[in-house]
Formats: structure tokens, C-alpha cells, sequence
């Protein structure tokens, strides 16, 4: 019987892989080894050597030690969904956005540091949008709309380590997620409670693709080799749209069951 290691991931996972030996780890508490050629999982749980491994990591705060697992996972030529590969090319939010751009695709200009001692050089027309590191869930992303909203996040972010980008804020009119599963595509209109739309979501609905954006989204599975891609587009008020970001384990909450199983598929094809 063939080994699925589950990597994180909602628990509902295990029920879509009937005839397969299903161990789920966190990455948070599992190490990986190498030896003789042959890649082992190991935590308190026990030792899992898999024949191919699911990556549904969601909002974990990142870690060098998760790249390294997957420069290992790469290393093992254990297959894994998507690949390692692809995986390592989404990790650092940078690297993300400079895809995007280089793909010509339309992405939102931002004012960035290295360093959060030159935020009050960053400073861009209010209301604007701050993000620092490479967080995920809506983490370590504030909005801006005053001067002294500015001065107290100013003195906060100071105390991080990391990168900062400041973008202006875009009053969009639906936050749309474009979902590509192998060769399929999904739509789906996404609301907040706040100006997030990915967290305390109110409000899902399923819509018709558009062609022009189906291609967008492929043009981008097509580049990073990616069996499953989600991008996250603003509309604003005039009907404009941006992309925010793409997501290489996206969340699936709200779409329809069948991408579960189309996802499943190809884990249990590779
Ligand atoms: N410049 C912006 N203008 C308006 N809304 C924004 C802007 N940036 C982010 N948002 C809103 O905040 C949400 C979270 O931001 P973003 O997607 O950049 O980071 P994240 O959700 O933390 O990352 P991930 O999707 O990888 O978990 C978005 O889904 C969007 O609704
Ligand atoms: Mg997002």
C-alpha cells in the first residue's frame, strides 16, 4: 500500500484517499531525514517514509526550516503537490509578486524597505495599505487611513526585523479568487467583516470565470509548474482589476467539492 504523508491541512483530507496508507504531520512539530536515498518524516507520532507528500501548509508563521524541508523534499525526488520546486519559487512573498510582474500580469505597485527603519521614507497618500515579512491569513498587514494611525503603527512595525512594502489601498468592489486545478478553473467572489476579505469572511459566491482571467491564471500555472494556483483579484469601483497576490496552497473554503477531488486525483495519479 502507497504512503500519502498529508503536510498540515484540514483533517477532512484522510477521506479522499480510501486504498492509501494516510499519515497527516504538522511541519511545526515533524522532522525529515534523509538516508541512503530515501526521505523519512519523523515526530512524536512515529516515522513515516512517503511515496508522495500533500503540502496544504496554511497560515503558519514562515520558518527557514520549512524551506530546507523542501529543498530536501526536492533532493528525495518524492513526488509532492505541488512540487517542491514550485513551492520554493511561492515561499518568500517578493519572489511571488516579482513573478507576477515579470509575467506582465497586473500587479499593485508598493514602496518597500529592507529595513523598518526607513518606514517615514515609505510614506505614500492616505489611506494605504502596510505588509511586513511574508506572513500569510492576513498577518503582519495593517490599514492606514491617518496621520496618526501612521505615527502609532510606525512605532510598532519599528521593533520587527523584517521587510517592509507599503501599497495604497484599493477600495475594491469584490475580492475574486481565480482557482486553476490541473486544467480546470473556478471563480469565486470572497467578503470580510473589515477590509480583509481572507479573514472573518461573511460573504462567498461561486461566479463564471472570464476568459481573460482564465488565461491569466494559466499563463501563471503554465510558468511555475503548479498543479494547483490561486490568484487573488481586486475589481475596484470602475471595474478595473489588480492582482494582490498568488497563492500556490490556496485555501478552498467555499468552492465546490469537486475541486477537492480533482486535487486528490492528481496526489493519487503522481
Ligand atoms: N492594497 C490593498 N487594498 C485593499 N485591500 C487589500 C490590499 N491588500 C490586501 N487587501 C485585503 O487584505 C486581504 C489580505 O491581504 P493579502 O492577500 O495581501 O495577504 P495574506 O492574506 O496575509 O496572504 P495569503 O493570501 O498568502 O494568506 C486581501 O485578501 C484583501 O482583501
Ligand atoms: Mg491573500
Amino acid at each position: 500500500m502507497k504512503t500519502v504523508l498529508i503536510i498540515n491541512g484540514e483533517k477532512y483530507w484522510k477521506e479522499y484517499f480510501a486504498g492509501f496508507d494516510v499519515v497527516q504531520k504538522k511541519v511545526q512539530t515533524s522532522e525529515f531525514i534523509i538516508k541512503d536515498s530515501s526521505l523519512y518524516a519523523v515526530d512524536a507520532n512515529g516515522v513515516c517514509k512517503p511515496d508522495i507528500i500533500f503540502w496544504r501548509l496554511g497560515a503558519v508563521n514562515p520558518n527557514p526550516r520549512y524551506r530546507n524541508i523542501l529543498e530536501l523534499i526536492d533532493y528525495s525526488g518524492v513526488p509532492c503537490i505541488n512540487s517542491a520546486s514550485t513551492l520554493l519559487m511561492g515561499y518568500e512573498r517578493l519572489t511571488m509578486l516579482n513573478t507576477l510582474k515579470k509575467l506582465g500580469l497586473p500587479v499593485i505597485n508598493f514602496n518597500a524597505a529592507t529595513g523598518t527603519q526607513h518606514l517615514k521614507n515609505l510614506e505614500m497618500k492616505f489611506p494605504f495599505v502596510t505588509k511586513v515579512g511574508n506572513h500569510h491569513g492576513g498577518y503582519g498587514k495593517s490599514l492606514v487611513s491617518t496621520a496618526e494611525q501612521w505615527e502609532e503603527l510606525k512605532d510598532l512595525l519599528f521593533i520587527h526585523q523584517d521587510y517592509v512594502t507599503i501599497e495604497k489601498f484599493i477600495d475594491y468592489k469584490y475580492d475574486i479568487r481565480y482557482l486553476a486545478v490541473n486544467d480546470k478553473v473556478w471563480a469565486m467572489k470572497r467578503r470580510g467583516k473589515y477590509w480583509k476579505a481572507n479573514s472573518l469572511t461573511q460573504e462567498y459566491e461561486i461566479i463564471i470565470p472570464e476568459d481573460e482571467w482564465i488565461k491569466k491564471v494559466q499563463l501563471l500555472q503554465t510558468h511555475i509548474k503548479a498543479d494547483i494556483v490561486a490568484i487573488d483579484v481586486l475589481e475596484k469601483q470602475n471595474g478595473e482589476k489588480v492582482i494582490l497576490e498568488y497563492n500556490d496552497i490556496p485555501g478552498l473554503s467555499g468552492f465546490p467539492e469537486d475541486v477537492k477531488r480533482e486535487l486528490s486525483v492528481i496526489v493519487k495519479n503522481k
